[in-house]
């Protein structure tokens, strides 16, 4: 065991919707890693954050967990695959969080999202990896002022670093993610690039 896994293990408690893990593991779907999971719920909790923006809903694995840190929360997420949509609704409903749900089925880059500017506490990028910079400007108007942003999969699962790429969509995603990570780090909000997971990026929305 590596230090990492050591983490992760240290990290994955108990889980309160094994049901849908384990439809995300049999079918492929991809979903936030337990380990960023506890980070961002962590997160959720420190920042007592209640409203949040997803983009990129899958089938509501991490919208669920989002939902479950407190009872008064409220999400709005976007999905553009059809199937995962649909999956999504019927999670939201079986756990009873239906109507704390704005879900849509619809594609992040182009959607006209009818919400006012600075309404969110919280918003959570995790959606297709080569778009990020492009959700980051459309969507972080919406969040408040002393709101968070957090970004999933910001390593690519080692792409990021990997110089022996061959194949050209690869190496074009590893440009478009490490630019947007090269981008934050610059910036002046307050980032963290945290190694959990596939590697969590944490701004904050004020500015330095
Ligand atoms: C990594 S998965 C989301 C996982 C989910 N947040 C979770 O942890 O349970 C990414 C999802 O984003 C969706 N997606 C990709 N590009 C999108 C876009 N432009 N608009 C909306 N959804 C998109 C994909 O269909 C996929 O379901």
């Amino acid at each position: 065991m590596d230090l990492a896994q050591y983490v992760k293990t240290l990290n994955t408690g108990h889980e309160s919707y094994p049901d849908i893990l384990s439809y995300a593991v049999e079918k492929n779907v991809p979903v936030i890693d337990s380990d960023a999971l506890a980070a961002l719920k962590h997160l959720i909790r420190i920042k007592a954050a209640k409203t949040y923006l997803e983009i990129g809903t899958a089938i509501g694995y991490s919208g669920l967990h989002m939902l479950s840190v407190y009872d008064d929360s409220r999400l709005i997420t976007i999905e553009k695959d059809e199937a995962s949509y649909e999956t999504a609704v019927e999670n939201f409903s079986k756990y009873k969080v239906g109507s704390r749900v704005d879900a849509h089925l619809d594609d992040a880059k182009t959607i006209d999202l009818n919400l006012d500017e600075a309404s969110v506490d919280m918003l959570f990028i995790d959606a297709s990896k080569g778009n990020n910079q492009l959700f980051f400007d459309k969507f972080s108007p919406f969040v408040k002022e002393d709101g968070l942003i957090v970004v999933d999969n910001i390593l690519l699962r080692g792409l990021v670093i990997d110089d022996g790429i061959t194949g050209r969509n690869k190496r074009k995603l590893k440009e478009k993610v490490d630019a947007f990570n090269q981008n934050m780090s610059k910036s002046n909000y307050p980032t963290s690039f945290l190694p959990v997971g596939d590697g969590l990026l944490v701004i904050s929305k004020s500015q330095v």
